[in-house]
């Protein structure tokens, strides 16, 4: 899961992305996900990718979080938008606060730099949901998000959406159109055959490109 090192082992705060361990097998197979995706475009360079799943806890935002470490750690400039407007997490994974994110960028109660914070990790910095608001598809489908991300790919190289499952809501369909890629986590065991089905279809309805899937597994602990 998290790319920690043994220090890191015996916190109880799994979520920390605090310790590196560049080493880990874990580590080894996010840049094995980092080097397929380069791969895979070869005629234009994938800037703009969104990470979803079928289901609610499949490891959307896990992934999201260490795909962002690993291609920082190429020395890629990495924007992470936490765009799951219905559970944000990712502010908690990088340990930022939330009192200001995308949903007060996207009705311009603040700008696109003000919003967006540092991690600890060199060249990879994260926008958080911002409040929780009572109309995510509407936001997400508005002309501001068309702004947020033009103006994101100016200050960045690469950028990462976390989002809600794809079969639970229409906010990720909205997004996955106007993204170059998706990839989509499966929960290795608990993703049943028709949801995944499901979750293509739904995607190939939006016109998503999806780049592949990820495989993930949630250690017993
Ligand atoms: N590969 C993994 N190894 C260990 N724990 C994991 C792994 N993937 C996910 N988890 C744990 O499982 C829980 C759910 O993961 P995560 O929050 O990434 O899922 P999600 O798809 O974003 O969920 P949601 O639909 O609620 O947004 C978290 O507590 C996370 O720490
Ligand atoms: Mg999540």
């Amino acid at each position: 899961m998290l790319i920690r090192s043994k220090k890191a082992k015996h916190r109880k705060d799994t979520n920390l992305i605090n310790y590196i361990d560049t080493t880990s097998m874990i580590s080894e197979q996010y840049r094995t996900i980092r080097t397929k995706i380069q791969f895979s475009s070869i005629e234009k360079a994938y800037r703009t990718l969104i990470i979803t799943s079928p289901g609610f806890g499949d490891g959307k935002t896990m992934t999201t979080a260490n795909l962002g470490v690993v291609m920082a750690q190429q020395g890629k400039k990495i924007l992470i938008v936490d765009a799951d407007l219905r559970k944000p997490m990712m502010h908690y994974m990088f340990k930022t606060e939330n009192t200001t994110g995308l949903t007060n960028v996207l009705i311009q109660q603040t700008s696109l730099q003000r919003a967006i914070r540092k991690t600890e990790i060199d060249q990879l910095d994260i926008l958080p949901s911002g409040p929780i608001p009572l109309n995510p598809v509407e936001l997400l489908s508005s002309g501001a998000m068309k702004e947020v991300m033009e103006q994101a790919l100016e200050m960045y190289d690469v950028i990462l959406f976390d989002s809600p499952p794809v079969n639970a809501v229409a906010d990720t369909q909205i997004l996955s159109n106007s993204c170059d890629g998706v990839v989509l986590v499966v929960n290795s065991g608990k993703t049943k055959k028709d949801k995944g089905l499901i979750a293509l279809e739904t995607l190939k309805s939006a016109k998503a490109k999806l780049i592949g899937v990820v495989l993930n597994k949630k250690k017993k602990r």
